[in-house]
């Protein structure tokens, strides 16, 4: 699982309609679908992926949104994908993040910020393997 991150697209870009269109500038970007699939958070599993937050003020209002409706959870490759794919999505506030990334084009505010990327090759193994069974891995 070396050069792989885990993305997901966030209830907010689905409801929206940018699943299509985040896709595109994923693949155009250079990634590599390994793994991918449409599904909804329950309640335990959004505490648990973001369980690193659950000390913070907005930990009610994170998981309230990541479960409100289905999600896309993909695994993605490419050299350095960890970090060229937080370079693709932009920084966590669209409202600071660069021209062309993701959250800029599909995001309008910093809890509901339309993707979700790995900050680590270790979380992103951890991440990949809370989605998918292996099988689903190609
Ligand atoms: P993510 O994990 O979803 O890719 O986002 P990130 O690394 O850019 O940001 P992180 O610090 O891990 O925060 C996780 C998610 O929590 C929500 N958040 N809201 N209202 C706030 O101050 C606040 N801060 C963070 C965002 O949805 C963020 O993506
Ligand atoms: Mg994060």
């Amino acid at each position: 699982m070396a050069n792989t991150t885990l993305m997901m697209i966030k209830p907010d870009a689905v409801e929206n309609g940018y699943i299509g269109n985040i896709l595109e500038k994923v693949t155009s970007a250079g990634f590599r679908i390994k793994a991918l699939k449409l599904t909804r958070l329950t309640l335990s599993d959004a505490e648990h992926f973001y369980a690193v937050h659950n000390k913070r003020p907005f930990f009610g209002e994170l998981v309230a949104f990541m479960t409100r409706g289905p999600i896309i959870a993909a695994v993605l490759e490419k050299e350095n994908a960890v970090s060229d794919f937080r370079t693709l999505i932009g920084a966590t506030n669209p409202s600071e993040s660069a021209e062309g990334t993701i959250r800029k084009l599909y995001a309008k505010s910093m809890g509901e910020n339309a993707v979700h990327g790995s900050d680590s090759y270790e979380n992103a193994a951890i991440e990949a393997a809370f989605h998918f069974a292996s099988r689903e891995i190609f």
